[in-house]
């Protein structure tokens, strides 16, 4: 696959920022951290107002750490998938009351933070701390696995593993920050799961799956 046409492409696109959220602006990690916690199971529509609630009440981690359990329960209410609300306090707690208020900036010192698994450790490093880190979320196997038409199921340990090899090439020596944020766009504004925008495309001309009208059975899982 040529990634350095992917990767440009992808970027160009990018110049023009379709979607300005209130989090991108800024390298305040705790901002960063918060939205991606509110953003693992919920759209950016429905997250957006959630996540400016908990900054006017909480401006800082060290607030949201002295916050009473059931404040910060009430607040996430409508959100569900409670058990991010209960690890958002015990992320929050630990941070203020064991790193003194200050978040690791490292990938593998995000992965201790309760409710932080990969995707969120290397969007955290990456956005807050410019670590050269790519993200492998549902955008990326999708996009990837369409761009180079490959069948390798997205739901093995092989296929991870496969995947976050192919994100790296992908990524190359551009800054993860700008190219982790352009991918998480780019699969929520053009490669969408469902009609998605080939005819408008950047990347169509070098797409192995729309060259063989495949786009639609990629990615492949192993389980159905
Ligand atoms: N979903 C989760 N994190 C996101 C981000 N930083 N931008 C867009 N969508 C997201």
């Amino acid at each position: 696959p040529d990634w350095s046409f992917f990767r440009e492409s992808l970027l160009k696109w990018y110049r023009a920022d379709r979607r300005p959220m209130p989090w991108k602006a800024i390298d305040n990690p705790y901002h960063i951290w918060l939205s991606e916690i509110i953003l693992q199971q919920t759209r950016v529509a429905q997250g957006l107002p959630y996540f400016e609630r908990f900054v006017a009440a909480f401006p800082t981690v060290n607030e949201l750490a002295a916050a009473e359990d059931d404040v910060v329960m009430k607040l996430w209410e409508g959100l569900g998938y409670y058990s991010r609300a209960r690890n958002l306090l015990k992320a929050a707690r630990m941070v203020a009351f064991e790193f003194g208020g200050e978040f690791p900036d490292t990938y593998a010192g995000l992965l201790k933070l309760p409710g932080v698994g990969p995707y969120t450790a290397a969007a955290i490093a990456s956005f807050a701390f410019d670590r050269q880190v790519a993200v492998l979320d549902g955008n990326v196997f999708r996009i990837l696995s369409r761009y180079t038409n490959d069948s390798t199921p997205i739901d093995t340990g092989k296929g991870k593993k496969h995947y976050q090899m192919l994100v790296d090439d992908a990524l190359g020596d551009t800054s993860a920050k700008r190219f982790n944020q352009a991918i998480m766009d780019f699969g929520a504004l053009v490669c969408t799961p469902k009609k998605a925008l080939c005819e408008s495309c950047p990347m169509a001309a070098r797409c192995a799956a729309y060259r063989v009208a495949t786009v639609y059975e990629r990615p492949l899982k192993e389980k159905k």
